[in-house]
């Protein structure tokens, strides 16, 4: 399909929409309005039914929904329908992209919003079948999809356009992505399940391990955040938490520093430098030429751990940045293709190559 037409399929009046589906968090963008939704990927559903829990004035999808996990009584289940980057459960997913659908689309629910979709790199055909399904049942038409590190590196600003390769990093919830483009397209790419996720639970393991502590999935987040670091930090930090004894069963607090949390997540940063040591082995000497000039640009919220932008540059020898704003890299780059869809038509996936 040629650019133009693609422009009068989306139209111009309509209010076209974009979506970051994380499995951590789902951004939704407007054409000519920006990031207008930013969500935890949780829903809460009664038990057995897809059927989302009404919290207060509203229904429990997003940070309400966070809220509740580990928290809910036996009626209801907080869910995080997305694992890895794909969709783990789809009626639920579904449920909650109506959800934000219906939220972004506003009063006007006559006109089914037009969507596009970012995805991780190395899903499959049936999967990205899925996700087309779910937002047409959700209540969307003419989904596209975008590979989410191509949206991740025009959100960056990287030269996606040129015959000249860049490489960006996205590290978000579930997934790692490792992708060289250059000239509208992904060159190479790897799709890595060591991401945030795992990070979590290596700060969970170590309390467990060294404190008989255990914590839930969103304090060892806490922590991480908090005090974890890939590289030695100018000034160590500390950290007071709260758990529960393994053994007696009773609350407990320790106190934790930087360091050894260092060392507790340095095998998942390990994971994610092999990823990029791998993707850069298979690049044409030109491409690695073009690197040492444009980098490796990092994005997701992974990005944000101190000091791993040092130590991806120790390991690789490449210059390395952290993308300003991370967590928004990916919807920001749907944001600018919706802006500009006549322009970047190309790097849309569409629907009839995998029907
Ligand atoms: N300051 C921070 N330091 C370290 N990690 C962070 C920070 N802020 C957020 N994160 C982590 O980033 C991850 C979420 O990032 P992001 O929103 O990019 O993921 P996602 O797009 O939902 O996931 P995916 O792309 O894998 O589907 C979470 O694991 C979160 O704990
Ligand atoms: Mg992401």
């Amino acid at each position: 399909m040629q650019g133009p037409m693609l422009e009068s399929v989306f139209g111009l009046f309509s209010k076209d929409l974009g979506i970051d589906l994380g499995t951590a968090n789902t951004l939704v963008v407007a054409r000519g309005e920006g990031i207008i939704i930013s969500e935890p990927s949780v829903v809460a559903v009664y038990k057995g039914t897809n059927r989302i829990v009404s919290a207060g004035k509203g229904e429990a999808v997003g940070e309400r929904a966070r809220q509740m996990l580990g928290k809910t009584p036996d009626s209801i289940v907080a869910v995080r329908p997305l694992r890895h980057g794909v969709i783990a459960d789809f009626e639920i997913c579904q449920a909650m992209l109506a959800y934000f659908i219906q939220k972004a689309h506003g009063q006007s629910r006559f006109a089914r919003p037009r969507l596009i979709v970012a995805a991780p790199s190395g899903i499959t055909t049936v999967e990205k079948r899925a996700v087309i399904n779910s937002a047409e049942r959700a209540g969307a038409r003419e989904v596209r999809l975008i590979r989410e590190p191509m949206a991740g590196a025009i959100g960056c600003g990287l030269p996606v356009r040129e015959p000249r390769g860049s490489m960006i990093v996205d590290i978000g919830g579930g997934t790692s992505e490792v992708a060289v483009l250059s000239l509208d397209d992904i060159v190479e790419a790897s799709s890595l399940r060591t991401a945030g996720d795992e990070m979590n639970r290596a700060v969970q393991d170590h309390l467990r391990q060294v404190y008989n502590l255990a914590i839930g999935e969103h304090a060892a987040e806490r922590i991480k955040i908090e005090i974890g670091s890939a590289y030695r930090l100018d000034e160590e930090l500390v950290k007071e938490v709260r758990g529960k004894d393994t053994v007696a069963g009773l609350p407990r607090s320790v106190v934790l520093r930087s360091e050894e949390i260092r060392e507790a997540l340095a095998p998942t940063f390990q994971e994610i430098v092999r990823g990029i040591q791998a993707t850069l082995e298979k690049l044409s000497p030109e491409l690695h030429d073009d690197l040492y000039e444009t980098g490796i640009t990092l994005a997701g919220g992974g990005a944000l751990i101190r000091g791993l932008d040092r130590l991806v540059a120790r390991e690789t020898g490449l210059p390395v940045r952290r993308a300003d704003d991370p967590l928004t890299a990916v919807a920001r780059g749907i944001g600018m293709v919706l802006e500009q869809l006549d322009n970047y038509w190309h790097v849309l996936e569409h629907a009839h190559e995998f029907a």
